[in-house]
């Protein structure tokens, strides 16, 4: 991918985006949602990955057709919000092999703490696609990636929801090599650190808690 950040502007994305940031949406109608616009932002995180030949036989006759070809995908869920995300990829790339990454913010000095971290083998030969539904401040996106790099990755894309300027900013800054694909740039942080106009607290609000 070339762009730094592309807003996936489709008009099912939008729709369903919206009605994610609702208030009234229920618990279970955000998770479905996210499924949904997971599987749609996918779609176009995956649009240029390479395709080979193999050859088949249809009822008809034998021909070359196109088969997904070259790095293995690794998908990272960034928990805990991350795993909202995950089936939705896991439904339309059943072979992907799946890493976490266990980072929670302080919400005081609203840093990164890492609590856990598995990834699969061979990430130097994967294309890694890092899922997390709110880019926020960016420190845990910078984190998780930094910890990526580290485990051997060199070709990582980032899946997001919601993205707020500051958090792409940050990440243009540390990591300008990995594309960061989203439905909506958001207008600003607060001082809490939470996205504007946002949707709250995505752990929460898929998960049921707070
Ligand atoms: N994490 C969330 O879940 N929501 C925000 O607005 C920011 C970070």
């Amino acid at each position: 991918m070339t762009e730094h950040l592309t807003v996936v502007k489709h008009p099912l994305v939008q729709h369903k985006l919206t009605l994610m940031r609702d208030k009234g949406t229920s618990t279970a109608g955000f998770r479905r949602l996210l499924h949904e616009i997971t599987q749609l932002l996918a779609y176009e995180i995956t649009r240029e990955m390479p395709l080979a030949s193999t050859t088949i036989e249809t009822p008809m006759e034998e021909m070359e057709s196109p088969i997904l070809a070259g790095k293995k995908l690794a998908l990272v869920s960034i928990l805990r919000a991350g795993n909202g995300m995950l089936d939705g990829v896991l439904e339309l790339i059943p072979s992907a092999r799946v890493g976490f990454v266990g980072l929670y913010r302080d919400e005081e000095t609203l840093q990164p703490v890492q609590y856990y971290f598995k990834v699969p083998k061979g990430m130097h030969d994967r294309l890694v696609i890092a899922v997390d539904p709110m880019l926020a401040t960016g420190n845990s996106s910078v984190a998780a990636i930094d910890l990526l790099k580290e485990a051997g990755a060199t070709d990582i894309r980032f899946l997001c929801l919601l993205a707020a300027p500051e958090g792409v900013a940050r990440m243009k800054e540390a990591h300008p090599d990995v594309p960061i694909v989203t439905a909506s740039l958001d207008r600003e942080l607060n001082e809490k650190g939470y996205i504007m106009p946002g949707l709250g607290d995505a752990g929460d609000r898929m998960f049921g808690t707070k």
